[in-house]
């Protein structure tokens, strides 16, 4: 069983052994190691359940540790990191020589971000005055599943696979994940920076911010092992459906029939069966984001046959919390 606890010394000391700890971030909690620590790459892996050809992100506390792991530093990234770090903005850029081939997976490019939570800030200036301060961190969750946006999520995910030497950070409620959605991914390392990921940054923020259009999609060699290219991610284990209004109006009393069944809806249905438990979601776009893996794990512990979820509005706001849905829905 992993450690449970509030203490940044003690997060800070197990990082230092080499050992996994799963601490709170603005956007979700993370499983970090040691970025130059192999064994604890090696561990992070494991624990998590994830193929060796997907890189990690690097976390680290500031601008100088930045310039110290990458080749290069433009125009561009300087623009972004000024405007959004520490925050939830991953760049990607060109990997120098420093970080383990293990952790990058063997790219050339590297992921790297300055969280703006205010335990993983502290951990990561500790943790660089008395070790590397690098700590790559995929979230903290196995692989496929829904992330985590609170320790006892964390608990469920990946306690049988850490160990007593490794810490899960418990941060009060009110020091969860802000966001509760994953960071944005922009990559630097072409002409034109493109979002590998949408997630809190939104896409007109990053064109106002460097003064030009960007694209959404995938890196120039559009290889598999990069974000969005993998159908199915952050699903719950139960059947999982996102619906439109009406078609939950003419399908509800069917779907209810196989079991218990949760909704959660923007507007009630007419139509109701015993089966079916119905709770209003949140309206705005930032809450709705806060609460959505929280939701969508602790439903995943009740035991039910589906769960279904109103088809969010569109509109920027809402792009993030659509491409999660589309890929939880996809397993
Ligand atoms: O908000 C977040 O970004 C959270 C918190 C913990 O920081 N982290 C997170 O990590 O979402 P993870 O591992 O679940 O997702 C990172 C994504 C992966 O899809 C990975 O393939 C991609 O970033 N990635 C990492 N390095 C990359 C690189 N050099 N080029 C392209 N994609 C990369
Ligand atoms: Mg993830």
């Amino acid at each position: 069983m992993p450690k449970l606890t509030s203490e940044l010394s003690l997060a800070i000391e197990s990082l230092q052994k080499g050992k996994l700890v799963a601490f709170p971030t603005e956007t979700v909690f993370g499983l970090g190691g040691d970025a130059t620590n192999q064994e604890a790459i090696k561990r992070i892996f494991k624990v998590k359940g994830r193929p060796s050809n997907r890189p990690l992100i690097l976390h680290v506390p500031n601008l100088e540790t930045v310039k110290k792991i990458v080749l290069d530093w433009s125009l561009n990234e300087s623009k972004l990191a000024k405007k959004f770090w520490p925050g939830p903005l991953t760049l990607i850029l060109k990997n120098g020589n420093l970080i383990s081939q293990s952790a990058v997976a063997g790219k050339k490019t590297v992921a790297i971000r300055i969280p703006s939570h205010p335990f993983a800030l502290s951990m990561l200036r500790s943790f660089s005055e008395i070790g590397s301060g690098i700590v790559a961190a995929p979230s903290a969750n196995r692989f496929g599943y829904v992330s985590t946006t609170n320790a006892r999520d964390v608990e469920f995910s990946l306690q049988n696979y850490l160990d007593e030497t490794d810490v899960i950070v418990n941060s009060s409620p009110r020091n969860n994940c802000q966001f509760g959605l994953e960071s944005t991914i922009v990559d630097c390392t072409t002409n034109s920076p493109k979002i590998l990921r949408v997630g809190v940054i939104k896409k007109s923020e990053i064109e106002s911010c460097i003064g030009k259009t960007v694209d959404v999609g995938l890196t120039e060699d559009g290889k598999i092992d990069y974000p969005g290219t993998c159908s199915s991610h952050y699903s719950p284990k139960t059947k999982f459906k996102v619906m439109t209004r009406a078609q939950i109006e003419l399908n509800l009393s069917k779907l209810c029939e196989g079991g218990k069944t949760f909704l959660w809806y923007f507007q009630k249905p007419v139509k109701t069966s015993q089966n079916l438990t119905a709770e209003v979601a949140p309206s705005t776009a930032p809450e709705y984001g806060r609460q959505l893996y929280s939701k969508l794990n602790n439903l995943d512990r009740r035991g039910l046959n589906l769960i279904i979820f109103e088809e969010p509005p569109t509109g920027e706001d809402w792009n993030a919390i659509c491409d999660r849905l589309e890929k939880a829905k996809s397993r």
